[in-house]
């Protein structure tokens, strides 16, 4: 069963695929760990939390929703456990989709000032991205994941299996981090999708098992490489900056963040190529994988304007810099930094046509 090793100046741990390791979490909490709690939504453990039978634990729901994605929400369950006999021996299992992932994780990070957490994440989107890597955290009034903490996991289990009963449109916003993953990194698995489509919308166990396994590869490496957000790390934001844009615009309501993902990722080939960095045959490759796993939800009524405005106010830029991460070839990608604005609103322009 793939395994791959994420080393930060942190800690180690290994992130391990394998289907069924629901059930063999306990083997993954060490001995002399206290009481165990997993953070979970009610959906997630309706179907799944007799997988738990055989690890004592106690289970503090989170109501789920970016909305409450919140410093309260976080106060409110490590209240919880303490109620529940919490002390600086326990250990969280954040057992569900990437935003519990976030919160349990960020709960662990400050309770009692840090206690380990296993990272058990349950859609695709949170397999191959959100629980590896360390980053925790909320929303803000002010925007999305401002308040948080780089708390590294003891370890991360990934169970394909439970992909079984995710909803078909999260299902599909998870697939465009893993085409991410392809084109910033991975000839290998950007072929993977393009080649697979059938069996990737199927969700056929062997391929499934193996975009997984490969994102997962990709991204311990580059989080190994680099814990913070130094030039390797920003590669897996490749789509984001648009993207993140697009989220913002819409209120966080019209599109799923791998959605959104898409869509910045076609404004980032289209300024690629009209940059001169990427050939049209590989910006082609690009946009027809991306388009091959939609439609995506209407960008009716959203200007190249409105996105610009976004991308100067956007709470993340780093001294006014906005940075795009662009694709050089399928596999590579680069920094870059300064682009002529004009260039820019032509790409999302043409992403929005
Ligand atoms: N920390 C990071 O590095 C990082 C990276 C990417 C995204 N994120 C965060 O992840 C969040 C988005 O995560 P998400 O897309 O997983 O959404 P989510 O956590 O909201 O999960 C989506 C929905 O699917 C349900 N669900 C989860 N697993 C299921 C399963 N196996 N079967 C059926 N239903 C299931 C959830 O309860 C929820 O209703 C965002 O808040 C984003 O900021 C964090
Ligand atoms: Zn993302």
């Amino acid at each position: 069963m793939p395994s791959y090793l994420v080393e930060t100046p942190q800690r180690s741990y290994r992130v391990i695929v394998e289907r069924g390791i629901l059930e063999r979490v306990a083997v993954q909490v060490p001995a002399g760990a206290g009481k165990v709690f997993v953070v979970t939504t009610a959906d997630v453990w309706e179907l799944y939390g007799s997988r738990f039978a055989g690890l004592p634990h106690e289970v503090l729901f989170y109501p789920g929703g970016e909305e409450r994605k919140r410093l309260a929400s976080v106060e409110a369950l490590a209240e919880e456990m303490v109620e529940r006999g919490g002390d600086r021996a326990s250990l969280v299992v954040a057992f569900g989709g990437g935003i519990v992932n976030d919160v349990g994780g960020f709960l662990a990070a400050i309770f009692m000032r840090g206690v380990p957490v296993l990272q058990v994440p349950t859609t695709l989107l949170a397999q191959v991205d959100a629980a590896v890597g360390g980053k925790t955290g909320v929303n803000l009034v002010a925007g999305k994941n401002l308040a948080g903490s780089f708390h590294q996991p003891l370890g991360v289990l990934i169970d394909p299996d439970v992909l079984a009963t995710l909803p078909e449109r999260e299902y599909r916003a998870g697939l465009f981090e893993v085409i991410k993953c392809g084109v910033i990194r991975s000839p290998y698995l950007f072929a993977l999708m393009t080649e697979n489509r059938e069996q990737v919308l199927a969700r056929a166990p062997e391929v499934v098992e193996e975009m997984i396994a490969e994102s997962v590869r990709i991204k311990a490496e580059v989080v190994s490489a680099d814990e913070r957000e130094s030039d390797l790390r920003r590669i897996l934001n490749f789509g984001h900056t648009l993207g993140h844009a697009l989220e913002a615009e819409t209120g966080y309501a019209r599109f799923l963040h791998g959605e959104a993902v898409a869509f910045g990722m076609r404004a980032a080939v289209y300024l690629a190529e009209v940059t001169g960095r990427l050939s049209a045959e590989d910006s082609v490759d690009v946009l027809n994988t991306i388009d091959a796993y939609g439609p995506i939800p209407s960008l009716a009524g959203i200007t190249a304007e409105a996105l610009l405005a976004r991308l100067r106010s956007d709470k993340k830029t780093v001294k006014g810099q906005v940075h795009f991460v662009l694709p050089e070839k399928i596999g590579h990608v680069t920094i870059a930094r300064g682009i002529d604005e004009l260039a820019v609103r032509s790409a999302v322009q043409d992403a929005l046509a």
